[in-house]
Parts: structure tokens; C-alpha cells; sequence
């Protein structure tokens, strides 16, 4: 055993730190917070966590819980349902915690992903107690060698007053090299981000980490946990190809290249789809600069089409999970792992020019955004790092399906319940029914086109009836303000935004 776990921790100074889940649990008190490595389930602590949420259940105490982005089972799920969770932030996703916050038992911070450093940095947020990290393995010169995301771990870890690692046995030992990592200085002092080309390394393999802060390191053998494989339906394939034809428009007019620039693409179903329609489409040789690389990415650069893939976390339906250390052996050379901060880092996406595009749980008629908040008041998940990079791409895409629950709710409204995105920093939306590609245009020649090229028919009438209205009334973004929430009120009221 003990031979074995020399190849995992290779320092001296680490050996003597083993200690149980629930003593490295005993030592969290009540207000402290936590800064915990995971996005989107890759790298989340699964012994700790777990511990830690067993003692809720019979001691009184809460925390706050900073993480990269999403967590499973362990952390938020198990957490919130012990209710120890006071507040959350930057990102979340699981029913159970997202209940707790609609219903005021957990406060929740929504914030950009590639915000979160800055404000620990800055001393914005209260400090970070512990910070409790999975690693694969501990380096010979004392650097956290992380799992399946790199997220916010190297700020938890530069600022936290103590340390707990978690290292996870069973994480493939492929792990190790993958990992880029590079903390930018504080504000107002930094020099530039030297991104210039996302194949070419600009960090340290590993989160260096002073063994003094370590105060414990426990043990898991638990396997990354799986997210759900998404496979195209009917209508993810249409939004998707939809999409495809849009990007082929811009090759066409001599915008881009067949290699497109570099993409980043929302995790979920269309994200998949899409991924999916490029495997046998005529691009080739794409970079893909995301924030979370799905399953379809093998696939991919198996076929041509990407030649290389940044991002700060994977996310694998369990098919992948379970062939995860021979697929990382096979495309080391072709992905790397960076912090989120970087990953998402304005400076960056505007140098490389990215395509973006995410998802949206409702549309304007004039192109404003929703993707956090069902009805405008109940959080869905957040705004993840969707902000990131709509307001710096070179191109910002956002697809949704026309129509929600079973057709009653239209996904295109004369004004979004909330605003995540502006129409100032969207430029094409993608629904089933077609694209608009919004460039070039002034906000009543924008409604035209997402009515007539985005919406379901079934709605197109009354939404002219909307827009005709305001228009009468005047003025540069039309509104008939009494009206401008009429199809949520009608949804909330009859069941349906339906008029007929
Ligand atoms: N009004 C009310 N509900 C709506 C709706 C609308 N206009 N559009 C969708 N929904 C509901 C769906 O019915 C579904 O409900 P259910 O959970 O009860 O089945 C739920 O919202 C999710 O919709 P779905 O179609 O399954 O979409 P998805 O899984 O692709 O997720 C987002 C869509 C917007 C929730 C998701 O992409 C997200 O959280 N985005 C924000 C963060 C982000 O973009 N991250 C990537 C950045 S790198």
C-alpha cells in the first residue's frame, strides 16, 4: 500500500498527512468558507464533501462554497440536501441545490466564470478557509497534479489559509502533463496573458503549493462522474445544422476559412448535435478554445476536424469515463487544461476571435437573452461562462429551440423576462425554424428577421401584433411597455402563451 501511494505522492514533506474524511470534515466550522476544485462534475471531491455533508446531518453549521463551475452528488447534492450550504457561487446545477435557492434556504452568487479569481484576488468575497482540492498526484518538487479540471483550484489554492487534497487513486495517471497553469498577477499590475497560440504552453504542469498549508490529505478511489450523453434528436439535428449552414454562409463570403476560427460551443444537447454534424461536414483543422470539452471531441479530431482543444474541464457521458486513461494516452498531444480565468479570459477570446455559442432559454425580439432565470424570477443553472464569451467573441451565437413545454411557451417573446445578454453582444440566433444573423442591423430590422427566420409559425402572428403595435408607438427599441410581459403573465395565468 504504502509503495503504492509513493508513486501518487512523490514529496516527502506530503507523507506524513493522510487523514480521514471525516477528521479533515471536523475541522470546518460553522461560517467558514470553502474554495473546492470540480466544473461541470469533472474534479470534484467525493470523499470529503461527502463527509463533511454527514456531519450537517447532525451538527448545526453552514458554509460557503466556491467552485469552478457545477458540482454532482458529492458536493452540491449531498451539501444541499444536509443544508449546509449558505452561500454558492459562481455556478451551479443540481435540482436539489437550485430548489434550495429558489426557495431562499441557500444564497446563490450567478457570476461570469472568469470572474470569480478577481474577486478573490481582490479581497471581494470573504477569504477562503480551505481550500479542498482532488489531485491525480503530488509532483516530486510539490505541485497538485489535478484531475478532469482545472476551474478556480490554483486561486483557492494561492489564497487559501489552509489546504485539504483529496487524491483520487483511481484518476487516470494520464492526468499528469495535461494540466497548463498560469495565475495572472493582481489588477492594475499585470502584464499580457501570453495566449497567442492555444497549443503552445504558457504555465507550470501542476498548482505549485507551499506543504506547510497542506493540513491533510485524504484518500478516494472513486471514478470521475459521468454527465448525461445527449444523443441529437429531430430537433437538436435541425437547430445544429441550421447552424452549420450559417458558418458555411461565412466561408462563403469569404469571412472565414473551412478551419472557421477558434470555437467554443455550451455544453448540453445542441452543443452535442452540432459537435456531432461536424464530424462528417467539410471543415477541417478547427481549434476549438471552450470551456468544457463532451464526448464528441474524440471523435473529432479523430475524423480531422479539430487539431487541437483547450478548455478548463471535460465533461463524459460513462461510456467515456470508463475508457477515460486510454483516450487521455491517445490525445495527450492534442488538448490541454487551463484555469477558468484564463480560459474565459476577455483578453484571450478577443485576440484568438472565437465563435461562441451557447444556449438560451429565451430570446427577444429586438435579440436580448435569458439563460438563467425560468420566468424571470427562478434560477435555472446560471450564467456560467456563456458571458465570457458573448461579450468578446468574434462571432456570438446563440441557438434554443423555438418552443418550450410541449409548444405552450414560445422561446422567442417580445421581451425576455431577464437579461443575461443584451442584444448588443449577440449576433445570430439559431432555432429550428432557421438563423437570423442579426450584424448590420438596427433593432426593428432585427425583429423582422428573428420573427420571420426564428420563430415557431404558430406564434408569428401575435407576435406581429406586438411588434406592429409598438411600432405605432415609435421611438428606436419599440415597446408597448404594458404589454411587453403579456405572454408570461398569459403562460402563468392559462397554462399556455398561446392566444388562440
Ligand atoms: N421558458 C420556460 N422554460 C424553458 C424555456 C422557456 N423559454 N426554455 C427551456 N425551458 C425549460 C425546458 O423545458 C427544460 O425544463 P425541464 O428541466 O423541466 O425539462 C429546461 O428549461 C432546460 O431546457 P433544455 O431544453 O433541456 O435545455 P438545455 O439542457 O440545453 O439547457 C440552458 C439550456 C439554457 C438551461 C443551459 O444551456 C444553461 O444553463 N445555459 C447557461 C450557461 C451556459 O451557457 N453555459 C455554457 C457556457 S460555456
Amino acid at each position: 500500500m504504502e509503495t503504492d501511494l509513493n508513486q501518487f505522492i512523490r514529496n516527502e514533506a506530503f507523507r506524513d498527512k493522510i487523514v480521514s474524511a471525516e477528521e479533515a470534515a471536523s475541522w470546518i466550522e460553522d461560517g467558514m468558507s470553502l474554495g473546492m476544485s470540480g466544473f461541470t462534475l469533472f474534479g470534484e471531491p467525493k470523499e470529503f464533501p461527502r463527509a463533511l455533508a454527514e456531519r450537517g446531518k447532525q451538527e448545526k453549521f453552514k458554509v460557503n462554497l466556491y467552485t469552478g463551475a457545477s458540482m454532482g452528488p458529492a458536493a452540491d447534492q449531498a451539501m444541499a440536501e444536509a443544508g449546509i450550504i449558505n452561500l454558492r457561487l459562481p455556478y451551479q446545477g443540481n435540482p436539489v441545490l437550485r430548489g434550495k435557492i429558489n426557495s431562499g434556504e441557500a444564497f446563490y452568487i450567478d457570476q461570469h466564470l472568469s470572474h470569480t479569481a478577481e474577486w478573490i484576488r481582490q479581497g471581494v468575497l470573504p477569504a477562503i478557509d480551505y481550500a479542498i482540492i482532488e489531485a491525480a498526484a503530488i509532483t516530486e518538487d510539490g505541485q497538485i497534479i489535478p484531475t478532469g479540471s482545472v476551474g478556480n483550484s490554483p486561486i483557492f489554492v494561492q489564497t487559501a489559509k489552509h489546504v485539504i487534497i483529496e487524491l483520487n487513486t483511481s484518476a487516470p495517471r494520464e492526468y499528469e502533463g495535461m494540466h497548463d497553469i498560469y495565475v495572472p498577477g493582481p489588477a492594475g499590475e499585470r502584464k499580457d496573458i501570453p495566449v497567442y497560440d492555444i497549443s503552445k504552453r504558457i504555465g507550470t504542469k501542476g498548482i505549485p503549493v507551499d506543504p506547510a498549508k497542506v493540513r491533510g490529505i485524504v484518500l478516494s478511489s472513486q471514478p470521475d462522474i459521468p454527465s448525461p450523453l445527449f444523443e441529437p434528436n429531430a430537433e437538436t439535428q435541425q437547430i445544429a445544422d441550421n447552424l452549420l449552414e450559417f458558418l458555411r454562409a461565412e466561408v462563403k463570403a469569404g469571412r472565414l476559412t473551412e478551419s472557421l476560427a477558434p470555437l467554443q460551443s455550451g455544453v448540453g444537447s445542441v452543443a452535442n448535435a452540432v459537435l456531432n454534424g461536424m464530424k462528417t461536414s467539410e471543415f477541417r483543422d478547427i481549434v476549438v478554445a471552450s470551456e468544457v470539452l463532451q464526448d464528441g471531441i474524440f471523435d473529432l479530431i479523430d475524423a480531422g476536424v479539430v487539431k487541437f482543444a483547450a478548455a478548463t474541464a471535460l465533461s463524459l457521458s460513462k461510456k467515456r469515463v470508463e475508457t477515460l486513461g486510454q483516450d487521455l494516452a491517445k490525445y495527450k498531444d492534442k488538448l490541454v487544461f487551463r484555469p477558468q480565468e484564463i480560459s474565459n479570459h476577455p483578453e484571450v477570446i478577443r485576440r484568438l476571435g472565437i465563435i461562441s455559442f451557447n444556449t438560451a432559454l429565451e430570446v427577444d425580439i429586438y435579440g436580448n437573452v435569458n439563460s438563467t432565470h425560468v420566468g424571470g424570477t427562478r434560477m435555472m443553472n446560471g450564467i456560467g461562462g456563456s458571458g465570457d464569451f458573448a461579450r468578446n467573441a468574434r462571432i456570438t451565437i446563440f441557438v434554443t429551440s423555438s418552443t418550450a413545454k410541449e409548444g405552450k411557451v414560445s422561446s422567442i417573446v417580445p421581451f425576455v423576462s431577464h437579461v443575461d445578454h443584451t442584444n448588443h453582444d449577440v449576433d445570430v440566433i439559431v432555432t429550428e425554424q432557421g438563423y437570423a444573423d442579426l450584424r448590420g442591423l438596427a433593432p426593428v430590422q432585427a425583429a423582422v428577421k428573428i420573427i420571420e427566420n426564428c420563430m415557431h409559425p404558430d406564434f408569428r402572428e401575435q407576435a406581429y401584433e406586438y411588434f406592429n403595435e409598438a411600432r405605432a408607438r415609435g421611438g428606436h427599441t419599440p415597446h408597448v411597455l404594458q404589454k411587453a410581459f403579456s405572454w408570461h403573465t398569459a403562460l402563468a395565468e392559462t397554462g399556455t402563451m398561446r392566444k388562440d
